[in-house]
């Protein structure tokens, strides 16, 4: 697999970070849950333009996912995974098995508390304790100078920050904007779940986001009315069916009234059996 190694234990990796670290080079974190797409390759490449090495994590991590939800389901591939790695000049995969994260006797999570209760922090109860477990754990293994995240998942990203400045674990949490299709829909690794009927009704999701934006543009302030244009859209659309579309904070991710500061716009939408989820931030 040419340059990139893929290493699966804690200890393997520490021990490279240790003799990057002695050679004085700095270290970047991207954490993935593998099935890369455009979206994790402009991490990578975020990550490679202010750090000398850097780590991507590839670990379908089953503490965030729900009985219910798609852990068995979600896409694997590591191969075309090490090669994407490799031509974006990543250095190291972190590949662990679930036995090497979460060890019998394991017993500590993180739990977010407000600015998890909202968006999909209600529809998915146990997502973000998952998430903040796991990536507290990646970054302890991997002591990054930076972590970088993408826009894409915005409560997430908003939550890890909140993490890591509540924790005062020393890295720099980096930020990256949506990568989207050509006509819009926001690439994931879940678009591999829809059939080409409904790929083509998840353009909603784009359109009305992209509607949404230009109202606030022009001037719309009421959060209840842009949520009312906004759901109009969607409900247009046979194949979907709305979670949420919310209006919150863009730092406490608590519902606003007013669009005004920082505020974040999202939505999570069933195309069929499949949810998806889109979001522009208004500053
Ligand atoms: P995953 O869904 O694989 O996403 C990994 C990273 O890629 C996240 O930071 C996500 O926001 C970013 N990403 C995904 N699609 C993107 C897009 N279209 N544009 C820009 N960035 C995009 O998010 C997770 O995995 C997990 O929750 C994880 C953080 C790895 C913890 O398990």
């Amino acid at each position: 697999m040419g340059n990139v190694s893929v290493l699966t234990t804690k200890a393997a990796v520490k021990e490279q970070v240790k003799a990057w670290r002695a050679e004085g080079l700095s270290v970047g974190l991207v954490p993935t849950m593998g099935y890369l797409h455009a979206g994790h390759e402009s991490l990578i490449e975020a990550a490679k333009k202010s750090c000398d090495k850097v780590v991507v994590s590839i670990f379908v991590n089953p503490l965030q996912f729900g009985p219910e939800e798609d852990y068995d389901s979600y896409p694997r591939d590591l191969e075309r995974d090490a090669q994407i790695v490799e031509a974006k000049g990543g250095d190291v995969i972190f590949h662990p098995e679930v036995e090497e994260m979460y060890p019998q006797g394991f017993s500590t999570n993180v739990i977010m508390n407000t600015l998890g209760d909202t968006l999909c922090g209600a529809s998915r109860p146990v997502h973000f304790t998952g998430v903040c477990t796991v990536v507290t754990k990646l970054m302890n293994i991997v002591s990054p100078d930076r972590a970088f995240f993408g826009q894409k998942d915005a409560q997430q990203l908003a939550i890890i920050k909140r993490m890591v400045a509540d924790l005062d674990m020393n890295l720099e949490v980096v930020g990256c904007p949506i990568v989207r299709e050509e006509d819009g829909l926001a690439k994931s690794s879940r678009n591999t779940y829809l059939s080409s009927e409904e790929r083509q009704a998840a353009l909603v999701l784009s359109r009305a986001i992209f509607a949404g934006q230009k109202a606030v543009q022009e001037g719309m302030r009421d959060a209840s009315a842009l949520k009312t244009l906004m759901e109009g859209i969607i409900n247009k659309e046979p194949l979907a069916r709305i979670d949420y579309i919310e209006v919150v904070d863009g730092l406490t991710m608590q519902p606003v009234k007013q669009i005004e500061g920082s505020v974040l716009v999202a939505m999570a939408v069933y195309i069929g059996s499949t949810r998806l989820i889109d979001n522009f931030i208004w500053e």
